[in-house]
């Protein structure tokens, strides 16, 4: 495939305890275009978010690394290089989780903008409070 065939497809996010919603995001993207690239936030952008990431970047960037899905993996560190990226990466399409609808019509100027529906059931927030309640549910039992 000729670089002018490629349709690049470009996505953003966390993807800490790499879940299902994640891989069926990425599923979804794969199939709107040829190359998945995603920007990666990175410890000190999930900070300024008041978010804490429990996987390091370095980490969450070796698992998507390994999803058949992504092709390239590349840090966020702040919220304005989405139109920056997606000029100098080349994107045909912009593909967010419909939680964000309507948050990134701003890169319409630059590419196509799609809103994927969520996987319902799933997050890593869902995550963090199962492991939660089931760490509080083992420190009452004194044999553990
Ligand atoms: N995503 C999805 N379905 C889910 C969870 C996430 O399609 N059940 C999508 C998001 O919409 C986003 C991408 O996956 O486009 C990365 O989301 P991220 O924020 O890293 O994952 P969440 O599980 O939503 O994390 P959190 O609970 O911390 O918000």
């Amino acid at each position: 495939m000729t670089a002018s065939q490629e349709r690049i497809v470009l996505t953003y996010g966390t993807f800490d305890l790499f879940h299902a919603g994640h891989v069926r995001l990425l599923q979804r993207a794969s199939e709107l275009g040829s190359k998945v690239i995603v920007g990666l936030s990175t410890d000190d952008f999930n900070a300024l978010k008041g978010k804490q990431a429990v996987m390091s970047y370095e980490d969450r960037k070796c698992i998507l690394e390994a999803c058949r899905y992504v092709d390239e993996v590349f840090p966020e560190n702040h919220w304005e290089q989405k139109t920056f990226d997606a000029q100098r990466l080349g994107a045909d399409v912009f593909v967010m989780g419909d939680d964000w609808t309507g948050k990134f019509d701003f890169m319409s100027g630059h590419c196509d903008v799609v809103y994927l529906s969520r996987t319902p059931d799933v997050s890593t927030t869902l995550l963090k409070k199962k492991i939660s309640s089931w760490r509080n549910i083992a420190q009452q039992i004194p044999s553990l």
